[in-house]
């Protein structure tokens, strides 16, 4: 019997905390994260489908993460925008390559309020500010000087850095998960896979072959 939960072991004492929520848990590997990766360790692959069910994926900055879910920011106009407004399912991944880790998530986006959205939008650098504007993200470019100048015709229509308006295509995404898999490397191949699903509320842990 495991000690701490008074459930059956799972037999995955090596590196898994007996943690009965994988939010707490993807807290405790992000801390180690952020100690370990040489930079970004925020960053995540994002899986989204189009409305025909084509896969696509590319890589995103985690912002936000509490019990709802783990929040990202774009401009809703993108390809990744436009699938998840016609598909809200998306996966995401996180590969720490200092700790020979990966998280997997997978669930439903819905949009974060406008004060979320405002606050964060608040809090990012001038130029990213003015970049949410000047850039009509994923969109073909005629050339590299459209893109500058549209740079300085937002500067100079926003030039108080304390009052740039959050373009209303440019918002956060708030994945709440269903599924939560933590993967170790353990040598020979024989690694740890802790999947966590959420069944009528309640998350079900689950060990799988590797
Ligand atoms: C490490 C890294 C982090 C990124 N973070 C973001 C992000 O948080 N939001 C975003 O819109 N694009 C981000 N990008 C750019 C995206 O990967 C992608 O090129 C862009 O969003 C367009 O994607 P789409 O055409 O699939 O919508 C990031 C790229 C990298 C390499």
């Amino acid at each position: 019997m495991n000690q701490k939960s008074g459930q059956n072991s799972l037999g995955l004492d090596i590196c898994f905390e007996d943690e009965a929520n994988p939010i707490v848990l993807f807290e405790k590997w992000f801390a180690l994260a952020e100690k370990s990766e040489i930079n970004d360790p925020n960053a995540l692959s994002l899986a989204t489908s189009s409305s025909e069910g084509i896969p696509s994926v590319r890589m995103v900055l985690l912002k936000g993460l509490s019990e709802k879910g783990f929040v990202f920011y774009t401009n809703f106009n993108s390809k990744k925008g436009k699938d998840l407004k016609n598909n809200p399912n998306a996966s995401m991944c996180f590969h720490w390559k200092s700790l020979r880790r990966q998280i997997r998530i997978s669930g439903k986006v819905s949009m974060v309020d406008k004060q979320e959205a405002d606050d964060y939008f608040n809090s990012r650098a001038y130029g990213s500010r003015i970049g949410a504007w000047a850039s009509s993200q994923s969109q073909v470019m005629k050339n590299r000087e459209e893109f500058l100048n549209k740079i300085k015709e937002y500067e100079n229509k926003f030039p108080d850095s304390k009052n740039v308006p959050r373009p209303l295509h440019w918002s956060g995404w708030r994945l709440s998960p269903g599924e939560i898999e933590f993967w170790f490397e353990i040598k020979n191949r024989v690694h740890e896979r802790l999947n966590y699903r959420k069944e009528n509320g309640s998350w079900i842990r689950e060990v799988l072959y590797p």
